[in-house]
């Protein structure tokens, strides 16, 4: 057979090129454009034709490489397509999807958003105020003396100080979300005395932060909800219902209250409650250190002192207020061991809480 016969019957194969699968596709490529393939020989022949005649092969030689190429490309995309369309076909539309990961609501926010709802449901809004405070909102209006050991470096981050100054005007990181309240009041001083407005309920939640060695069981900034609700005639009756229906809203309705008197220099009488112990039901256990008590809290009936510092007539005036960290209700919730795990942003941690 001479070349010119042996490119003619060549291209007629290549005109027939056809294939079921990839695999019997991959087979012809291999048969014909590998290294040892059918074109492939027919160059090894061309080398053989003397000098004058090559031009003349060259070229159909040349398309007929290009042109199989071509074709098996060509198969190659119509093989991949009737994959796809008979996937969809044999596809079992009706099989659930694979689950899509969510994200969990940190067990924090879970926590706030717990007793925010709590409290509003008998009537307390939301107030919001700067981490950053001067020390009149933070200690001054909330009857802590100048040399008050609160203020103390030990306790308070300071963003300016000024030593020995009789009235002191540091910038700090707010010790307490008591700031917050103080806040409310003096914006709200001038309603109440115009009777525009009748009375405070608020709920203060928010981080704060305390000069304190990291460990298990203390961190340098914590998460509160502090609560004020100022009135004609509140009294500590008051505070201990709405205290008592907070208890049994977050931990259950046999858990019980006990309110131990407490000093802060904010409220007088001033007291710290604790819940009967949620994990051994009150009988003792390692958690409550064998009382059936644990501290969740601490409140009192606001100072007369607080009340005249923010404008508020204490003759008229009485109100209630108190203070807790969300890490601690969290701790007893969901029994949390070290305090650093809900700063962390360990996904192991976080994606034990569910949100909804
Ligand atoms: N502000 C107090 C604290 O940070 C808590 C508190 C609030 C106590 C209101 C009594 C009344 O510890």
């Amino acid at each position: 057979m001479t070349l010119q016969e042996h490119i003619a019957q060549v291209a007629q194969q290549v005109e027939q090129f056809s294939a079921s699968s990839q695999e019997a596709l991959e087979a012809l490529r291999i048969k014909y454009l590998s290294r040892k393939g059918e074109i492939t020989a027919l160059f090894e022949e061309l080398r053989a034709v003397p000098k004058e005649e090559k031009a003349q092969y060259g070229q159909p030689l040349n398309l007929l490489r290009q042109k199989a190429e071509a074709r098996i490309n060509e198969l190659r995309e119509l093989l991949a397509q009737k994959k796809a369309a008979d996937d969809v076909a044999s596809a079992d539309l009706t099989r659930t999807p694979d689950p899509i990961a969510i994200g969990a609501r940190h067990p924090l926010s879970l926590v706030r958003e717990e007793i925010i709802d709590i409290f509003s449901r008998i009537g307390f809004t939301v107030a919001d105020g700067p981490e950053v405070e001067d020390d009149e909102h933070v200690f001054g209006l909330l009857n802590f003396a100048p040399e008050h050991p609160a203020r103390d470096m030990q306790d308070t981050f300071f963003v300016e100080k000024e030593e020995g100054v009789q009235k002191p005007t540091d910038i700090l990181l707010r010790t307490h979300t008591s700031s917050v309240q103080t806040r409310v009041m003096t914006e709200a001083a001038e309603r109440l005395r115009s009777g525009e407005q009748s009375s405070i309920r608020v709920l203060c939640p928010g981080r704060v932060y305390r000069n304190e060695a990291i460990s298990a069981r203390a961190h340098c900034f914590f998460h509160q909800v502090e609560g004020l609700y100022i009135d004609k005639n509140v009294s500590f009756a008051d505070l201990r219902q709405a205290l008592l229906y907070f208890a049994k809203e977050m931990f259950g309705a046999d858990t019980q209250i006990r309110l131990r008197p407490s000093y802060f220099p904010f409220t007088e009488p001033s007291a710290e409650m604790d819940i009967s112990c949620n994990i051994c039901g009150g009988t003792g256990c390692a958690f409550c250190k064998g009382t059936g008590w644990v501290e969740i809290l601490g409140c009192g009936m606001v100072d007369p002192n607080v009340l005249e510092a923010c404008g508020i007539d204490s003759k008229v005036y009485s109100g209630y207020a108190f203070g807790m960290g969300v890490e601690r209700i969290a701790n007893l919730k969901y029994r949390v061991k070290d305090l650093r795990l809900f700063s962390e942003n360990d996904i192991r941690f976080l994606g034990q809480f569910q949100s909804c």
